[in-house]
């Protein structure tokens, strides 16, 4: 079938089974209700002038029937698509971190091994991959139809979205939301490689050199900003607690804070607790650390955030 993308990711077969159900429900009805229609003004039409239209009051059964009918069919389509959903926002454990930055008008994908492209993200086949994205200037929106993701990318916080790609072969990347002169150029290729394939890529000699530190992975960077921004004073990564919560196993972390609110260490509470870390104050913790503002870079903090994701 052509007139829709191919499915090229584990998601794309569950999306198309909400928009099926949808289109089949509608059409079924959109059917059942014209003809209907046709055939009633026909049989029931104004035959003479003395025809008189019948007094009619009601019928509960009826009522009670297309009351209850479109209702069950709206509960199935709610529970069918909210299970979709929650599948399409709950990256699972496994899923290998792309940071993804998007700025006008281009691409820019930050792997794990240091490894940075523009325009052209490389994937592995069959292995989850979780984006996460942030843009520099404006919204965003990721979006490749093959995989049937899309997701705004937004100034000032994180956003995320995973999938597994299920297909090796070249797939259009888009930005969704309109972002200035250049949004219609603002295009890259998603290219979803072989296992031995992605590996002669990733092992390749031509490493692209970053704007940040040329040559290091982020997460060694992350490494060297937390000693020379002087982060290690406070947060230790052995686990041993020193002024603020250590550093080891801090991503995923939940608790509480000294408001009475509850936190979970992820990519935006991290970033927010070095910019704003009066914030939320982790409980059993004195609010003296100062904001890292205008000292740390975004890609420095996700550099940093790469360092933690090594300590858990
Ligand atoms: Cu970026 Cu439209």
């Amino acid at each position: 079938m052509t007139w829709i993308p191919e499915v090229a990711s584990n998601l794309a077969g569950k999306v198309d089974g909400v928009l099926w159900l949808i289109t089949i429900m509608s059409v079924v009805f959109f059917v059942l209700i014209t003809v209907l229609l046709v055939y009633f003004s026909i049989k029931y039409r104004r035959r003479s002038e003395n025809d008189e239209t019948p007094y009619i009051t009601g019928s509960e059964p009826l009522e009670i029937i297309w009351t209850v009918i479109p209702s069950i069919l709206l509960i199935v389509l709610f529970v069918h698509a909210f299970v979709v959903y929650k599948d399409m926002r709950t990256p699972p454990e496994d899923a290998v971190d792309i940071n993804v930055v998007g700025k006008q008008w281009l691409w820019q994908f930050d792997y794990y091994n240091g490894k940075k492209t523009l325009n052209e993200l490389y994937l592995e086949l069959n292995i989850p991959v979780r984006m996460v994205m942030r843009a520099d200037d404006v919204l965003h929106s990721f979006f490749v139809p093959q995989f049937r993701v899309k997701q705004d990318l937004i100034p000032g916080r994180y956003t995320q979205l995973w999938f597994t790609p299920t297909k090796v072969g070249t797939f259009d990347l888009f930005c969704a939301e309109y972002c200035g002169t250049g949004h219609s150029k603002m295009l890259a290729k998603v290219v979803v490689l072989s296992p031995e394939a992605y590996d002669i890529w990733e092992n390749g000699t031509q490493v692209e050199e970053g704007p940040a530190v040329a040559g290091l992975v982020p997460a060694e960077l992350g490494e060297k900003l937390y000693k020379e921004k002087g982060c290690n004073a406070c947060h230790s990564v052995d686990g041993s607690v020193v002024l603020g919560p250590t550093f080891k196993g801090l991503i995923g972390r939940k608790g509480e804070c000294t408001d009475g609110s509850t936190y979970t260490a992820d990519e935006n509470y991290i970033r927010q607790s070095i910019l704003e870390p009066q914030a939320q104050i982790v409980k059993g913790f004195q609010p003296v650390m100062p904001s890292f503002k205008g000292i740390l870079s975004e890609d420095d903090i996700s550099a940093l955030i790469a360092y933690m994701k090594t300590l858990n």
